[in-house]
């Protein structure tokens, strides 16, 4: 009789007994996430510039939803101190929001900087360390500032010193309070999306744009990375990373096993292979396609636009952890030529392949969402065996929902899920060093407006004071946090 592991036998059925003992290492982190312009609102007190958010949906609110913009959002400008009494409930000991280049550089260029901006991040930033959390700063998530796309934004390659003037400034201001730094949220967002009238600036550019953007962010977080090493790491001992959005992605059938593989390198590969790998530059598979794709266009430099010798070194081992994203998992399917279905966004075009879910699978409402845990733990296995990092650290991980409801169970069984598997990939031999929920609290996401939730918080968005009140999934937090576990206890604590 053949015996099989009991980590295997655990990867496969997960009876609750393969969890009871577990607990996170006692060095393991619980945090929380939000983004300035989905929480801050203030979009334009004082000086602070207008952001290509601000500008594009003042003048074309049909690109939301519900015709809604984060000029107030939950108003955290404000509310900043009820935020920190949130996490303090919680029990959490980071929280991640990100840093508005305009609030800070009105200008977008370093020749003025905010006093008003200068404020706001220092008195989060303080009032969190007051309470024990541990700040954990995102450069940029997504709101730049309008000027700098009136020069081109992320296409132009200046991009990459005006980051660094900018990633210079928040070092110089903050550095002495934070040490973790996240270069670029999501830059497969920034540019597949954005260039894809997904994202603002809703440029239609995913030939050339989508490909220049995508080098323009490995460079400038790549210079971010190396002015912090050189003149802020010998002072302040901090980390950085960039955080990647990671859908896991399964082949349909044996028979798409390559091309499951093409797309990961497709999405995940073409912001982490320069950084994580041995060999640094493109993934070779995804440049030879590209080239491949570029010349029978008839174009005659690669549209995805090589990096030279010097550049390629530049940008490898530009990290001290992989941040990573985790939403959810999608089948990948092989296609014939021409045939793919119509999703630039996820790079089938390029590759003749069409994503589609398992009919085992929920889905959260939509169906772009699918959820099934065990993808999270196959991921953390291919980051940590395809580039061999270390550690890990879970930056964003949450469930949409229409329903407003403080009883919020699917997020909480959700949430849960994949805190098992992160357990169980922790004993398996991975390093996650954390685990941060998106989001604090419902806030405005992106096209969807307010229509959809993602918060351990509910907001009360017609109230002038945006009300905010916990949810089940937020008490189960808790209590996952104070206990370190997750037990069949879980629901009798009580929350303070
Ligand atoms: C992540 C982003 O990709 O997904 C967050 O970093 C975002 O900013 C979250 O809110 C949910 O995305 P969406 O598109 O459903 O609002």
């Amino acid at each position: 009789m053949q015996f099989i592991s009991v980590a295997v036998f655990c990867l496969v059925f997960i009876p609750s007994w393969c969890l009871e003992n577990l607990v996170f290492p006692p060095d393991f982190k619980f945090g929380v996430a939000t983004a300035a312009y989905q929480v801050e609102g203030a979009w334009n007190v004082n000086d602070k510039g207008e952001s290509v958010w601000d500008s594009v949906l003042h003048s074309q609110p049909s690109l939301t939803m519900d015709r809604s913009n984060g000029d107030v959002a939950c108003d955290s400008y404000h509310l900043w101190r009820r935020d920190i009494e949130m996490a303090v409930e919680l029990g959490v000991n980071m929280y991640r929001f990100s840093i508005s280049w305009p609030r800070l550089l009105p200008t977008g260029f370093p020749n003025i900087i905010s006093e008003d901006g200068k404020r706001y991040y220092n008195d989060l930033i303080d009032g969190l360390l007051e309470k024990g959390i541990e700040p954990v700063v995102t450069l940029y998530h997504w709101d730049l500032p309008q000027s700098l796309q009136d020069l081109g934004g992320w296409a132009n390659p200046l991009i990459i010193e005006w980051f660094a003037d900018y990633a210079k400034i928040a070092y110089t201001l903050f550095g002495d309070r934070v040490s973790t730094w996240l270069t670029i949220n999501e830059p497969l967002v920034v540019c597949d999306g954005a260039y894809n009238k997904m994202w603002a600036p809703f440029l239609d550019d995913m030939k050339i744009g989508r490909y220049l953007c995508n080098k323009n962010v490995m460079m400038a977080h790549a210079k971010a990375y190396r002015i912090y090493d050189e003149e802020f790491r010998p002072l302040y001992h901090g980390k950085l990373s960039m955080p990647n959005i990671f859908f896991w992605f399964e082949p349909e059938t044996p028979a798409d096993a390559e091309v499951s593989d093409l797309l990961l390198q497709m999405w995940e590969g073409r912001y982490s292979h320069p950084i994580y790998s041995k060999t640094g530059g493109w993934p070779p598979e995804i440049e030879k396609v590209l080239a491949e794709n570029g010349k029978r266009e008839g174009y005659r430099q690669p549209r995805l636009p090589t990096f030279t010798k010097e550049e390629i070194d530049f940008v490898k081992g530009t990290y001290d952890f992989y941040a990573l994203n985790h939403y959810t998992t999608r089948l990948v399917r092989k296609e014939k030529p021409g045939q793919a279905g119509p999703w630039p966004f996820y790079g089938c075009e390029e590759l003749d392949v069409s994503v589609v879910n398992d009919p085992l699978w929920t889905t959260a409402v939509t169906d772009w969402f699918a959820i099934n845990p065990e993808g999270l733990r196959k991921q953390l296995h291919w980051i940590n065996s395809t580039y061999g990092v270390k550690d890990i650290l879970i930056t964003e991980n949450g469930l949409p929902t229409v329903e407003k409801d403080l009883n919020d169970f699917t997020r909480l069984t959700y949430i849960k899920s994949n805190l098992e598997q992160i357990l169980l990939a922790i004993d398996d031999g991975i390093n996650v060093m954390g685990y941060t929920a998106w989001s604090l609290m419902d806030n405005f996401e992106w096209s969807s407006g307010y229509l959809v939730s993602y918060g351990l918080y509910s907001v009360d968005f017609t109230s002038p004071n945006r009300t905010r009140t916990p949810r089940d999934s937020a008490r189960f937090y808790y209590s996952v946090i104070r206990t370190r576990s997750i037990t069949s206890r879980q629901n009798e604590l009580n929350y303070v």
